[in-house]
């Protein structure tokens, strides 16, 4: 190994502990296999929400039976944003609408189990998208029906 790659191997060891140390390590494995990432075609409902600090998220439910039966998310935001959205996705499988509605910024920093303290709006920002795209579904249901 040259010292150019032992330089690269050093780097990337200390940007994973610190990742590690900011996100715990069920956020850590989330952040590098980021479940439920990418776009839909197609979604039942959509939501697109852009937070304060300028990053947007976007959340896609499909349903069957009035129950999520499939979700993604996508962001151009932080890894902390990486990992609410795709915790919130997750959060929202399986659930009816009443249901999705419960789910807050709360539930999903706890289902994360730590963000760091000046990130955690990121699991708000993720909470309003679900929302969002709750709304969307609701609305979409509404024009079927009239
Ligand atoms: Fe903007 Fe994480 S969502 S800093």
């Amino acid at each position: 190994m040259n010292n150019l790659d032992a330089f690269i191997d050093n780097l990337q060891a200390e940007i994973f502990d610190n990742a590690k140390q900011a996100l715990g390590e069920r956020g850590f494995l989330r952040w590098r296999n980021p479940k439920f990432n990418g776009r839909m075609e197609d979604p039942d409902g959509y939501g697109k929400v852009n937070g304060e600090c300028g990053d947007t998220m976007e959340i896609f439910l499909k349903f069957e039976n009035n129950r999520v039966s499939k979700a993604s998310y996508f962001t151009n935001g932080c890894a902390s944003s990486t990992v609410s959205g795709s915790f919130a996705t997750e959060l929202s499988l399986g659930k009816n609408p009443d249901e999705i509605a419960d789910i807050t910024a709360e539930d999903v920093l706890n289902f994360i189990g730590r963000l760091p303290k000046e990130d955690q709006h990121c699991a708000s920002l993720a909470a309003r998208t679900v929302q969002e795209a709750l709304s969307n579904y609701m609305s979409n249901q509404q024009k079927k029906d009239i």
